[in-house]
């Protein structure tokens, strides 16, 4: 078979580079190293579980939840936790990224294309054996289907014990209004739960 990445990369003789193809401009340049020491420290834990030899981590508590109020650096950490984990487990594992907006508009998408359901996008999140990112929850717009969907995503990366890090504006009461207990239950299960602080860094 041919790999079509490596071809890519020889005609461009270079290395392709997960944060490039992935994260949007202003955070492709953010690593552990810029972090401040307790969120590194905190990102590092939570990393030590990736291995080549366990890309999903400890199956029992995989996952990480990045809340806060805005400019908090949720986005900047992620981030750098994806960076890290896409040079330590190698092509094959790189993580998904996903802004929640812009996820919930190619739902919306999918459903608007066809009678008959697709549901490509959400079915490769729920089943990707990857870390799956999903910066900013609670950014798409409040209905039943998005929510619906996010819900189905998260139960069912749960119930497989796949990895799931998730950055918000949200608070805690706000999820568990928002995507209802079962979501809320089983994230404190499957995630270390962070509350980031400090002032907005854009006004600062
Ligand atoms: N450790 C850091 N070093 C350098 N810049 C940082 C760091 N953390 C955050 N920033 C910068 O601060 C700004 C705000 O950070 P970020 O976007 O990650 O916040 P956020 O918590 O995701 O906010 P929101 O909730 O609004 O999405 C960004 O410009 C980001 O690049
Ligand atoms: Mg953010």
């Amino acid at each position: 078979m041919i790999d079509w990445e490596s071809e890519l990369e020889k005609l461009l003789n270079r290395p392709l580079d997960w944060a490039e193809r992935n994260l949007p401009e202003r955070y492709r340049h953010a690593n552990l190293d810029m972090l401040p020491p307790e969120r590194r420290k905190l990102a590092e834990a939570y990393l030590e579980q990736f291995t080549p030899e366990s890309p999903l981590g400890n199956r029992q508590k995989n996952g990480l939840v990045l809340y806060g109020d805005a400019g908090t650096g949720k986005t900047f950490m992620a981030a750098a936790i994806g960076r890290e984990l896409a040079a330590r487990l190698g092509r094959h594992h790189w993580p998904i990224w996903r802004e929640v907006h812009q996820l919930a508009q190619r739902l919306r998408d999918e459903i608007a294309r066809t009678d008959s359901p697709s549901r490509r996008e959400r079915d490769a999140l729920i089943d990707s054996n990857r870390v799956l990112i999903l910066d900013d929850l609670g950014a798409e717009r409040d209905s039943d289907f998005l929510v619906e969907q996010l819900e189905a995503v998260i139960v069912r990366r749960y119930d497989d014990c796949l990895p799931l890090i998730v950055t918000t504006n949200l608070g805690l009461d706000e999820i568990k209004a928002r995507y209802g207990g079962r979501v809320y239950s089983r994230l404190f299960e499957m995630a270390s739960i962070v509350r980031l602080t400090g002032p907005d860094r854009r006004m600062s």
